[in-house]
């Protein structure tokens, strides 16, 4: 059965590029699925380890989430450090994994810079709690933007040396799926996760530089669109958006060498959840001076009511921490349930 799982860091302000690379997504797949959502509270510690307005933040990214419609009833909202598997999995998962994969990773060289030495450990092993996190509930399907592609797969590699290593107990205990790796049909415990990246808005640029993702990191705040901005930024940040003098194009090869362009065409599409070609059908040949005000007025327009919900929500901290306890209560049950099958299949004691 399809479990959805996937997580957002309470570190800056939510911007558009989580929403419509993200959190869009979540609530959408609430449809069909049943969904486990986290504010991913321990992953913050490892870039910074002192946050002084951490749980005004981990109260924060819920309300993003309740505002933008995910419903805490009909699924699971809440946060990583409360439901303590995470850790203990996320250890055994260091384990499994090799320090030359967490080498590779693009994320950890971008963020530990030229000093490597100096990055925290957590912030190597980042990775090791990313995979924690969704195996914990045996997830079968993550929605995350384009920039989490690498550690998905790194989350596959580690559940599929996971099931390789333990392979006889796994049979031996009769707790392993059928799943299929390549034209190989093995017997495993954890899924081979799929990653959910796509749509015309799976890497949302900076405002001001199209060779960069928009980020909470960005020391520019006209670079991005908060989701808690109000009106008037917002349209002064697309006015002020980087362009380039041409038009618009008819075909989406005209966007081609193009990022700015390209990225506030693919903004209008996330937004009005159509394609960049249908964006173009109805803008082209028009000049920016017409289709940024365009953007302008539907980014508010979809924005407004949420950032108003949130904060609404924001007032009343009691309800967010009694949805995350709730949350946590629900998530810990089936977190349990899958430990004490990793723990009898590695052999640790436990009751
Ligand atoms: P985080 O908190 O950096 O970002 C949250 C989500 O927003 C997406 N995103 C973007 N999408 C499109 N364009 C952008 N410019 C953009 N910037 C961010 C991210 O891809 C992400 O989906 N490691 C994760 C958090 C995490 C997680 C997990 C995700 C921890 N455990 C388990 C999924 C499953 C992160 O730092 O996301």
């Amino acid at each position: 059965k399809p479990l959805v799982f996937s997580g957002v860091q309470p570190t800056g302000n939510l911007h558009l590029g989580n929403y419509l690379g993200a959190i869009r997504k979540f609530v959408a797949l609430q449809e069909n699925n049943d969904c486990i959502y986290c504010v991913v509270d321990l992953h913050s510690l490892t870039a910074t380890l002192v946050h002084p307005d951490l749980a005004d933040q981990t109260r924060s990214i819920t309300a993003a989430f309740l505002a933008a419609g995910i419903d805490p009833k009909k699924h699971i909202v809440f946060n990583q450090a409360r439901v303590s598997q995470h850790a203990e999995l996320a250890w055994i998962f260091n384990c499994v994994a090799r320090i030359g994969w967490m080498n590779r990773m693009t994320q950890f060289k971008d963020k530990a810079g030229k000093d490597r030495e100096n990055a925290s450990l957590g912030l190597l092993a980042y990775p090791s709690l990313m995979a924690a996190d969704i195996l914990l509930y045996r997830a079968t399907h993550v929605p995350v933007g384009e920039d989490q592609k690498q550690h998905l797969e790194l989350t596959r590699d580690i559940a599929q040396k996971f099931n390789n290593d333990f392979s006889s107990r796994i049979a031996d205990l009769g707790i392993g799926v059928e799943m299929q790796v390549g034209e190989e049909t093995v017997n495993g415990f954890f899924p081979l996760t799929e990653p959910l990246i796509g749509g015309p808005a799976a890497r949302i640029m900076s405002l001001r530089d199209g060779s960069k993702k928009m980020s909470k990191s960005d020391p520019s705040d006209l670079s991005r669109i908060n989701l808690t901005d109000d009106a008037d930024t917002i349209s002064k940040k697309i006015r002020k958006a980087k362009t380039d003098p041409a038009g618009l194009p008819s075909e989406l090869d005209g966007l081609a060498g193009r990022p700015e362009a390209e990225n506030l065409v693919g903004i209008y599409a996330g937004l009005a959840d159509i394609t960049k070609e249908e964006v173009l059908r109805q803008f082209a040949g028009q000049q920016f001076s017409v289709f940024k005000p365009a953007l302008a007025d539907l980014a508010v327009d979809k924005l407004a009511p949420i950032a108003g919900e949130m904060r609404r929500l924001m007032a009343d901290p009691a309800y967010i921490d009694s949805v995350l306890r709730d949350g946590g209560q629900r998530a810990g049950a089936l977190a349990e349930r899958t430990m004490k099958s990793v723990r009898e299949i590695i052999g640790l004691l436990g009751d």
